[in-house]
């Protein structure tokens, strides 16, 4: 996408990746991504706002060869699809200066093996000067690294976010047009990057809050010119508030979890809980992580493979332990053939989930009638504690 402006004197580049369907390897993008540089003119001097991943850093060059010259490559963030186009970007100027935070600097030097002479550090609240511009830097450790820092120019009341607030999504558009769909976008965003960072998350917002501004530049998706939906949107993820959901991923294999899981939903249901069902053999786990942002409670379903729960339960487990979502409590459901250690090994695998275990129905072969009488009597206990917890309007 050629440069497009934001701003008097600052322009979006956006490298979109359209193709782009796993990130670390890891996170499903069904939209795809995008890698956004800043470049921000002054009367004296400018500044490059991180660059993008070395896939597309021809993409980036091409927007950058009319440019007489760069002073500055900021980079608010050291992993590589912001930052693993700079060392293409000082060959190409080479006298440029590479600002980051402190905490960066190793970062960068180690990843990407940029010469440390070209680095300069800056602190929260140093400012440089571009002529007509300042930039500020605002420290935001831990959104989701622990070097990170925001870019606040107050001439132009734009803030530079990179990951904070971003979304995975491959779009023309410059800025928000369909709410719904980057909501759902960054919440997935949100969910498998930055939840793990809640409580650290929760101070950086209200730092940020602090900011007069009236663009939100994020280095995903597109810029936000309407930024409290998306400040909005994050406060409710990290407030400590949780709703009458419970997400209940399963595996079956020949049939008696899945009965059991069925069962169960419709219990919870009648209710008056709201149920999140994932067939871990097919789901989106990008869709789990977003279900879980809000959820007071998991119920795990697995059968036995080899005594212990089938291998994709371990991965969702130990996924979601990772992602230490607000869950209060939880409960496990399962099955087995002939001997079973699946809710000891599952509750060895959720350690960093503070919760409290609601129960176990563990069946050998097919369900019976005396099963799903302790699925009903789990989802009484479920609908209760989501009662107490006030959790239920009525
Ligand atoms: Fe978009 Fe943490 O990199």
């Amino acid at each position: 996408m050629h440069a497009r402006e934001i701003g008097n004197g600052i322009h979006c580049i956006a490298m979109v990746h359209w193709e782009r369907r796993l990130f670390d390897s890891l996170i499903p993008l069904p939209d795809g991504t995008s890698y956004n540089a800043y470049l921000v003119r002054g009367n004296s001097a400018t500044a490059l706002i991180d660059s993008a991943d070395p896939a597309l850093q021809e993409e980036l060059m091409r927007e950058l060869e009319g440019l007489g010259h760069l002073d500055y490559v900021i980079s608010q963030h050291s992993e590589q699809d912001h930052s693993g186009a700079i060392p293409v970007v000082l060959k190409r100027f080479p006298n440029a200066t590479l600002v980051c935070s402190t905490k960066a600097r190793d970062l960068l030097t180690t990843h990407l093996h940029v010469p440390d002479e070209h680095i300069r550090t800056v602190t929260d609240g140093q400012t440089i000067d571009l002529g007509g511009k300042t930039l500020q830097f605002v420290e935001t450790p831990w959104v989701h690294w622990p070097e990170t820092i925001c870019t606040y120019i107050p001439e132009d009341k734009c803030l530079f976010s990179c990951d904070f607030f971003g979304s995975h999504l491959a779009t023309t558009d410059l800025y928000v047009t369909d709410q719904a769909r980057v909501y759902e976008a960054a919440k997935r965003y949100y969910a498998e990057i930055m939840m793990p960072f809640r409580k650290v998350i929760t101070r950086n917002l209200e730092k940020i809050r602090a900011l007069d501004f009236r663009k939100i530049a994020p280095s995903h998706g597109p810029v936000y010119d309407k930024p409290e939906f998306i400040i909005e949107a994050y406060q409710d993820w990290v407030s400590p508030t949780m709703k009458n959901e419970v997400v209940l991923p399963y595996v079956s294999m020949h049939g008696s979890t899945a009965a059991m899981a069925k069962h169960l939903v419709a219990a919870l249901a009648d209710r008056g809980v709201t149920v999140h069902v994932f067939d871990l053999a097919v789901a989106d786990i990008g869709k789990l992580a977003i279900a879980l942002v809000d959820a007071a409670t998991l119920i795990v379903g697995t059968p036995t493979v080899h005594v212990g729960p089938h291998p994709a339960v371990h991965y969702a487990a130990h996924l979601t332990d990772l992602l230490r979502p607000k869950l209060k409590y939880a409960a496990i459901i399962g099955s087995y053939g002939w001997s079973s250690k699946a809710i000891e090994q599952i509750t060895g695998l959720i350690p960093n989930l503070k919760v409290e275990v609601l129960g176990t129905v563990l069946h050998k072969g097919m369900p019976t009638a005396e099963t799903f009488a302790q699925l009903d009597k789990l989802a009484d206990a479920v609908a209760k504690a989501h009662h107490q917890d006030e959790l239920v309007r009525t």
